[in-house]
């Protein structure tokens, strides 16, 4: 189904059944509005008092008319009631031969673990034309899972597994958002989702664990991007909800309780794995402590590409 000023196009194989039941509550909501207004507006007209002298008859009650406005509000309440829950029973059911994700949300970033442990940060790449069940948690917050495209959205809880699954039908690239305010960077916390065909997925599964030979440079790049640390830090200069990248290494800072620090390989490693132990002034301590899992080498991967800014 292509997309419409309601919704955009749909690319799971329940898209199109949601999109009938979405349509059919909306034009049959539209209608009955239409028609209770038009019928409110007649009457009130026709019926109206002419004169203040003016006494009006007793109605006697019409069995017919109140017999139709009992069965037919009901006829079709029991269809949206019986479509809905058919749909929400689809939905949470995953088929058994679903393909396996395991999703982190966190203050403001999506990680994806796959079943032979490669993990990738604010990408899921997922197999087209197989049901995919994702099984989520949070390491803060309350946040929630979103894929348009997908129709599906799922809160994704500190406490507990939540779990979503769908079956994309073409290769493309879609758009996954948190729907559940969760600071700051909540509108950055963004991920794409890659569908591919079969076998090119595999390869992809393959292809995809952490380089060991990359530069470190280069490797702080990729993490830059991954753990989504420019959704607060820019590397322009321009002041975010983190102190910019950009000349950070080797300047000297002035903290929030006004004494001074230099910006080198110990402070940069610190404010990483201890986000609140210095903060610099004029700056809140809103830094989620969720980089603790970094590597050694992914944290001097980071730490170097700090210093090229
Ligand atoms: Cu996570 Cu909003």
């Amino acid at each position: 189904m292509d997309g419409s000023f309601w919704l955009p196009e749909g690319a799971s194989t329940l898209a199109a059944e949601i999109d009938s039941l979405f349509y059919f509550v909306t034009w049959a909501s539209a209608i009955l509005f239409v028609g209770v207004v038009a019928a409110m507006a007649y009457l009130a007209m026709r019926y109206r008092r002419r004169d203040v002298a003016l006494v009006p008859e007793p109605v006697e009650p019409n069995k017919f008319i109140e017999i139709t406005w009992i069965v037919l509000p009901t006829i079709l309440v029991l269809i949206v009631f019986n479509w809905g829950f058919k749909l929400f029973i689809d939905l949470s059911v995953a088929p058994p031969d679903s393909y396996e994700v395991q999703v982190r949300g966190s203050m403001w970033n999506w990680e994806f673990e796959y079943p032979n442990g490669t993990v990738t940060a604010g990408e899921l790449h997922v197999p087209v034309d197989r049901p995919v069940r994702l099984v989520m948690s949070s390491v803060d917050v309350l946040h929630s899972f979103f894929v348009p495209a997908f129709r599906v959205k799922q809160d994704v809880l500190p406490d507990r597994y939540s779990s979503v699954w769908f079956q994309a039908t073409r290769s493309d690239t879609f758009q996954v958002y948190c729907t559940e305010y969760c600071g700051d960077g909540h509108s950055a916390m963004l991920a794409s989702l890659v569908t591919h065909p079969q076998g090119e997925f595999e390869e992809w599964l393959e292809s995809a664990g952490v380089d060991e030979d990359m530069p470190l440079p280069e490797l702080g790049a990729m993490l830059y991007e991954q753990r989504a640390c420019n959704s607060c830090h820019s590397l322009d200069g321009t002041p975010g909800i983190g102190p910019t990248f950009e000349g950070l290494y080797g300047a000297t800072e002035t903290l929030a309780d006004g004494s001074t620090v230099e910006a080198d390989d110990n402070y940069l490693r610190e404010s990483i794995l201890e986000p609140g132990a210095a903060i610099v002034e004029g700056y809140q301590n809103v830094m989620p402590p969720a980089y603790g899992n970094l590597s050694e080498r992914e944290l001097s991967g980071l730490i170097g590409f700090i210093e090229e800014q």
